[in-house]
């Protein structure tokens, strides 16, 4: 058995050990505090801007619930592009060292998903609508598998970070911070698996890519890491906020010194991964 296989296994038997039943997990209180926090004020797209200056207390609490309702509407889009390709690839011959974890990757995404909808529909009676456009390509042998994990691996990577920050955050509603952290309990296996797993697709893949392919499979990636961050930049959650603008504040914040600088801190480690492993040949500002 190699060093992937052992992994594989290790996952299975921790995913079997504290198999969860996403209806009972959770205690969901009948409504939140409105006064409460949401998420943790650093992580909110406004966080640091002017805008974000002039809001009262209040103002930038009511703010977090809904840009809390972004961040799992966001997960649960991210998670059922993720569910769809998961299935697809289920049980492929080839790939019968990963089956088994794929297959509980699946399950683990679509509680996920029973829990981040839990909150948005009963205390926002709604889901945000999917910014993502998906254009169809053409694609070399090799590149769209490798393509769906990374794409995954970066917004896991990403959403990773802040539910370890919100989950261990007092000032955050108890039912937010439970859900951030029952997420990172299952994603930090889903991470330990897309690491090994993304670095042996290309490894496999690429060398036999000629330089316009690499390089165009490269800009992809990139280009999906600023697509992910400009989901965190939602106008109808500013609408919703009562912020005026919304479309211009988008802009706006995404371009802001404050909101580059945390994009930067928060994606350097996965960039990390991919330059150390030699996907990426540069670092992308996103
Ligand atoms: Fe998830
Ligand atoms: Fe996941």
């Amino acid at each position: 058995m190699d060093d992937f296989a052992r992994l594989n296994q290790r996952l299975c038997d921790v995913s079997r050990a504290g198999f969860t039943n996403p209806y009972a997990c959770l205690e969901w209180p009948e409504r939140l505090d409105p006064g409460a926090w949401c998420m943790s004020p650093e992580l909110l797209s406004l966080y640091g801007t002017e805008t974000y200056e002039g809001l009262t207390e209040a103002w930038r609490r009511r703010l977090s619930f809904f840009e809390a309702v972004n961040f799992f509407s966001l997960n649960i889009h991210g998670e059922k592009a993720l569910v769809a390709g998961i299935a697809q690839r289920l049980y492929r011959p080839e790939w019968r060292a990963v089956s088994p974890y794929l297959q509980h990757f699946l399950d683990e995404e679509n509680k996920h998903m029973v829990l981040f909808g839990g909150f948005c529909e009963r205390y926002a009676g709604k889901i945000y609508a999917d910014r993502k456009v998906a254009v169809p390509a053409e694609h070399a042998p090799g590149e769209e598998d490798f393509l769906f994990f990374a794409r995954i691996l970066v917004f896991e990577e990403i959403v990773d970070q802040y539910n370890v920050a919100i989950a261990r955050d007092t000032r955050v509603a108890p039912v937010a911070r439970e859900i951030n952290r029952l997420h990172h309990r299952d994603e930090s296996r889903h991470l330990s698996f897309g690491r090994q797993f993304v670095r042996r697709l290309f490894d496999a893949a690429a060398p036999a890519w000629a330089p316009p392919t690499l390089q165009a499979v490269r800009e992809q990636l990139r280009a999906y890491i600023t697509a992910v961050w400009k989901e965190y930049h939602n106008p109808d959650v500013y609408r919703d906020a009562g912020l005026p603008d919304p479309y211009g504040l988008c802009a706006s914040s995404y371009a802001s010194a404050p909101c580059r600088e945390r994009r930067r801190a928060l994606t350097r480690p996965c960039l990390r991964y991919f330059i150390d492993n030699g996907i990426l040949d540069a670092e992308p500002t996103p």
